[in-house]
């Protein structure tokens, strides 16, 4: 276990804005505090790191309890979105910033800003002034310089989010690389929920100051704990209906299921659903086009289906608003919720 979070409490300006935060993490592992503004993820990053009072629990890193030691004592580093360069300083004197204070010799501050300057793709950058690049080439020396310090956990706080999306992705694939390479532990917080299922080992889906759910990106998406999950990830269908004997029931189809006999709200991704030529019981009310793939709203009483489908089913003359069609579902995809 490299880090283990146990029963944090958090006050801040007479409000409790960490409620009992529980997580762990293993060596060399990337997870991702995902969730909307306001839910604490920065507030939980900055505890880790120290520059938060914590009102109760235990921060333990690598074994050790770590939550009344200093920052600088603690071995984490942490990112900012707004970097916190030297804009005076040169790349080479910003990233050997910590070196410097710790005395390490010139030679080996030069080979070490070197190699870093390669690994972030900065080859030749040693003497520019923060002041005279890019902002992509700024949060590359952000990364540079956090990685000199070698800690034995990285937290970036969405070093990427001011970034366009093609930098943006560029920097994700990045940080992902040298994480994997060097084998570091890492904490990424994001409120953008591709970041977090591209880069992640795990996501810590965090709401108004708690975890509500901690898995692996595949689980998380596949077989969210509740609504509130299963929405953050994107719009859904939803259906009342009841089991009995292994079979769903809804008023728009039934499909085989492993759940015992109750009452269930079934969750379908609009993905997760297919257009049955064949049959007539919805009627197409919108085609939304977005390149590779296209959403369309059916509508059977008063009740709207969404539906995500490749783009090529656009070739087909049926398709036009107003048509009817029928819809098939991937019984597999279904996540069941009781009620
Ligand atoms: N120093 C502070 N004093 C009082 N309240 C604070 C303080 N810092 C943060 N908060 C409050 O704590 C809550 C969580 O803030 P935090 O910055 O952790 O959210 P966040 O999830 O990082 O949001 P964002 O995505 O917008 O960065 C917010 O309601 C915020 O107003
Ligand atoms: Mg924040």
């Amino acid at each position: 276990m490299s880090l283990k979070l146990e029963k944090i409490k958090v006050n801040m300006g007479g409000n409790e804005i960490l409620h009992n935060i529980n997580l762990s993490m293993n060596k060399g592992e990337f997870i991702s505090l995902l969730g909307p503004s306001g839910c604490g993820k920065s507030t939980l990053l900055k505890t880790i790191a120290g520059l938060n009072d914590l009102q109760e629990g235990k921060v333990i890193l690598f074994g050790n309890e770590i939550q009344n030691i200093p920052p600088e004592k603690r071995g984490t580093v942490i990112v900012f979105q707004d970097l916190r360069l030297f804009p005076h300083l040169s790349v080479e004197k910003n990233i050997a910033f910590a070196m410097n204070l710790n005395k390490v010799n010139k030679k080996e501050q030069k080979e070490v800003v070197k190699k870093l300057l390669k690994d972030v793709q900065l080859e030749g950058f040693e003497n520019r002034k923060i002041k005279e690049l890019s902002g992509g080439q700024m949060q590359r020396v952000a990364l540079a310089r956090a990685l000199a310090a070698n800690p034995n956990i990285l937290l970036l706080d969405e070093p990427f989010s001011g970034l366009d999306e093609k930098l943006r992705i560029e920097m994700g694939q990045l940080v992902k690389k040298l994480q994997r390479e060097n084998n570091m532990t890492m904490i990424l917080v994001t409120h953008d929920k591709n970041e977090a299922l591209q880069l992640s080992d795990r996501i810590a889906l965090m709401m108004h100051g708690d975890i509500i759910q901690y898995d692996t990106s595949y689980n998380i998406y596949t077989s969210p704990s509740s609504k509130e999950v299963a929405n953050y990830f994107g719009k859904n269908n939803y259906f009342i209906g009841t089991v009995e004997n292994k079979i769903f029931k809804s008023d728009y189809f039934e499909v085989k299921c492993d759940k015992n006999d109750g009452n269930y709200e079934a969750m379908i991704r609009p993905a997760s659903i297919i257009i049955d030529n064949n049959k007539s019981d919805f009627q197409i009310e919108e085609i939304t086009y977005l390149g590779d793939f296209v959403e369309i709203t059916l509508k059977k009483d008063e009740k709207e289906i969404l539906v995500k489908s490749s783009a090529d089913i656009l070739s087909k003359d049926c398709f036009k608003i107003g048509n009817k069609v029928g819809i098939i579902i991937k019984e597999e995809e279904i996540t069941y919720f009781e009620i």
